[in-house]
């Protein structure tokens, strides 16, 4: 099996299946996993990771993830965090941090926790201590009163979005911590959006602002 460097990263019909057994000789390169090679790579990974090893992937990502932090806050074991992780490795965002519970459900990111760099912060002032030590801007994204509309803020390129759960939204906490707080523009009668659409579009508003998109897939 050779790669086809004409098909897209999704590969839309092989996805559901994957790719089989590697054709002809199989390549020694420490990077690709003998188990893959022998039996197939049925994984959700882009064409251009097919028959790597789990560490191979994760290297590669690493040199090129971008300065966008993504934080959570889950006091309430929200369902949400699961689609956030797997848009989060989409943009090859550096950290996905879960504040409050540790445990998550983890059926949305399908798989992509794997390749994604996870911490866990008890409250919302260990994330904020962390962050600020790291020399992040925190950005919290919310709907509230005096937050400053993301379609024309001007976000961070070291940077720490911030997103509350179903329910409460993002605690005083968060907000007392961030720089501002950022809403997304609604129009119809709906309160708020799904947390991990919001975190998706906040993500890409980033994204437009600072990634370089030559380097996309
Ligand atoms: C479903 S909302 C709940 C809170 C919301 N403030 C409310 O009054 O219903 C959960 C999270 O999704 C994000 N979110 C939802 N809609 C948003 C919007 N229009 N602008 C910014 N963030 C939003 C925020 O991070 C929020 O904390």
């Amino acid at each position: 099996m050779t790669l086809d460097s004409n098909k897209g990263p999704t590969e839309w019909f092989e996805a559901r299946v994957g790719v089989g057994p590697w054709e002809g000789e199989r390549p020694t390169d420490s990077k690709y996993d003998p188990e893959l090679l022998e039996n197939g790579d049925k994984r959700n990974v882009v064409d251009a990771y097919r028959y790597w090893t789990r560490e191979a992937i994760v290297a590669d990502i690493d040199q090129r993830r971008h300065p966008l932090h993504i934080a959570i806050e889950n006091f309430e074991h929200d369902a949400n965090i699961g689609t956030v992780v797997r848009t989060a490795n989409a943009f090859a965002v550096d950290t996905v941090h879960i504040v409050g519970k540790k445990r998550w459900n983890r059926r949305g990111a399908m798989v992509t926790d794997r390749y994604q760099h996870l911490m866990h912060h008890e409250t919302v002032a260990d994330l904020l201590e962390w962050a600020v030590a790291q020399g992040l801007k925190i950005v919290a994204i919310d709907n509230t009163p005096g937050s400053v509309p993301l379609e024309t803020a001007d976000l961070p390129r070291e940077c720490l979005l911030l997103f509350g759960q179903e329910g409460p939204g993002v605690t005083q906490a968060a907000r007392d911590g961030a720089l501002m707080t950022c809403s997304i523009a609604q129009f119809g009668s709906t309160r708020s959006i799904n947390a991990g659409v919001a975190a998706g579009i906040a993500m890409h508003a980033w994204i437009r602002q600072h990634a370089d998109l030559s380097h996309a897939w």
